[in-house]
């Protein structure tokens, strides 16, 4: 196998045969092939696409270059969900603990924050004390204790992922749904889960802005998984403007906990027990998706998951009061009141909200950069809202009023006050499975 012809061939829009590309993968594991050599061949792939064959290559290689947890076949099955990014998306915090109060196994490992996307483990790491970096022998015992652990990519899952995806990171190609897709099924199938459900975003707050590409990336996803039997599918949820009311780790994390309790906003409760449901019909444990959504709701009105989601935060070193006090969660020192500049409907814009979170200091700019788990906006009426001229609709919280007045600024740009309502548009916009 020369590394040269195959990055040629596919530079030219050639196929490549299971043996070569097996072959050029597992020769870069090994150090024969060059960082230099993949960037092309990442580069090629990107431009010519990847076709079913070479894709499920390049799947198996990503799993097999690590390890793959498997649990017995008697116990609760395991089940996970993904999302593609979302400014406000604090789904998973609830999903988990939920799940597993249903009965459900969830090893769930997350990632950080991406471009202008919160990421759960962001959003764990503001509860503070919680430790995220556990190793896989942890992870088991977490899950076997509580139901589901919340941990970030562990050394043992996936290398091979890592190692491209620090390479795309640098090389302008992130954005390629087979590589997408690879990357992210070979990491849900490595957590040897049963069932998953893919939450799709498609909006202007979204990576994908396309109601079409999105429906491509979930088609191909969930033909990944399922050939690798994972029972799959996936929701494509509406991403114009931030999910809930709440942008910001430490905001997220409180929002999380009231709609655990049964409260929290419309929005985020109607998205994470569609998401949830699929999950619990998937496994057989309910007849259809309206029961599960029932079962579930009844969980969180209840308090139970709640609960759950507490002895989470204790096993994983965190600080349990948190649920009861949120006041122990990190609180910025200066507040904004940012007021309605007209009278009408309010129309918010999700990208530009979560650019503005991440100047603020609730994403990062480079990889390297820390989040300040502080510091976020609070939506006291939400895109849809009628409002008035004066009355306050975000409540800023910055680290100082310099980063105060930049943001305010910013919110100037993502907010519109308009004569006429919009049209309402469904949150769950289709399902592919
Ligand atoms: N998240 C991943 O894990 N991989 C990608 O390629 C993109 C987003």
């Amino acid at each position: 196998m020369l590394p040269t012809r195959i990055i040629e061939r596919k530079r030219d829009g050639g196929r490549l045969s299971s043996d070569e590309l097996e072959a050029f993968l597992r020769a870069y594991l090994q150090g024969d092939v060059a960082e230099y050599q993949m960037s092309a061949f990442l580069m090629a792939a990107f431009i010519r696409g990847l076709d079913p064959a070479e894709l499920s290559v390049l799947l198996r290689e990503i799993i097999d270059s690590g390890a793959r947890l498997r649990f017995e076949d008697d116990g609760p099955p395991a089940v996970d969900k993904h999302s593609t990014g979302g400014v406000g998306d604090k789904v998973s915090l609830i999903l988990a603990p939920l799940l597993a109060e249903a009965g459900l196994r969830v090893p769930m490992m997350s990632g950080r924050g991406l471009g202008h996307t919160g990421g759960t483990l962001d959003k764990l790491e503001a509860i503070p004390g919680f430790d995220v970096s556990v190793d896989l022998a942890r992870f088991r015992v977490i899950l076997d204790e509580v139901g589901c652990a919340m941990i970030g990519q562990t050394k043992e899952i996936a290398p091979l992922d890592g190692r491209l995806y620090a390479l795309r990171d640098v090389t302008g190609t992130v954005p390629s749904p087979p590589l997408i897709a690879a990357s992210i099924v070979s990491k849900k199938v490595a957590e040897g889960i049963e069932a998953l459900v893919l939450d799709v975003k498609c909006g202007r707050g979204a990576f994908i802005t396309d109601l079409e590409q999105a429906r491509g990336l979930a088609r191909t996803m969930v033909d990944l998984a399922v050939a690798e039997g994972v029972r799959t599918s996936a929701l494509l949820t509406a991403m114009n403007a931030p999910l809930g009311r709440t942008v910001g780790n430490a905001l997220e994390v409180r929002e999380a906990i009231e709609t655990l309790r049964g409260g929290g906003p419309a929005d985020l409760r109607e998205v994470t027990l569609a998401l949830s449901a699929e999950l619990l019909v998937s496994v057989g444990r309910a007849p259809g998706a309206e029961e599960a959504a029932a079962e579930l709701g009844a969980i969180l009105d209840g308090g139970a998951a709640l609960e759950r989601f507490v002895r989470l935060i204790e096993v994983q070193g965190g600080d349990p009061k948190v649920a009861d006090d949120p006041g122990r969660l990190p609180t910025a020192p200066v507040r904004e009141s940012f007021r309605a500049p007209g009278s009408g409907w309010l129309d918010v814009h999700a990208r530009r909200v979560g650019v503005a979170s991440v100047e603020l200091g609730a994403g990062r700019r480079r990889v390297e950069d820390a989040v300040d788990p502080r510091v976020g906006f609070e939506f006291h009426r939400l895109a849809g809202d009628r409002v008035s001229e004066g009355e306050p609709l975000v409540t800023v919280h910055a680290a100082d009023t310099a980063s105060a007045a930049t943001a305010a600024h910013r919110l100037a740009n993502a907010i519109r006050v308009s004569p006429e309502p919009a049209a309402p548009q469904p949150l769950i916009l289709e399902r592919i499975a």
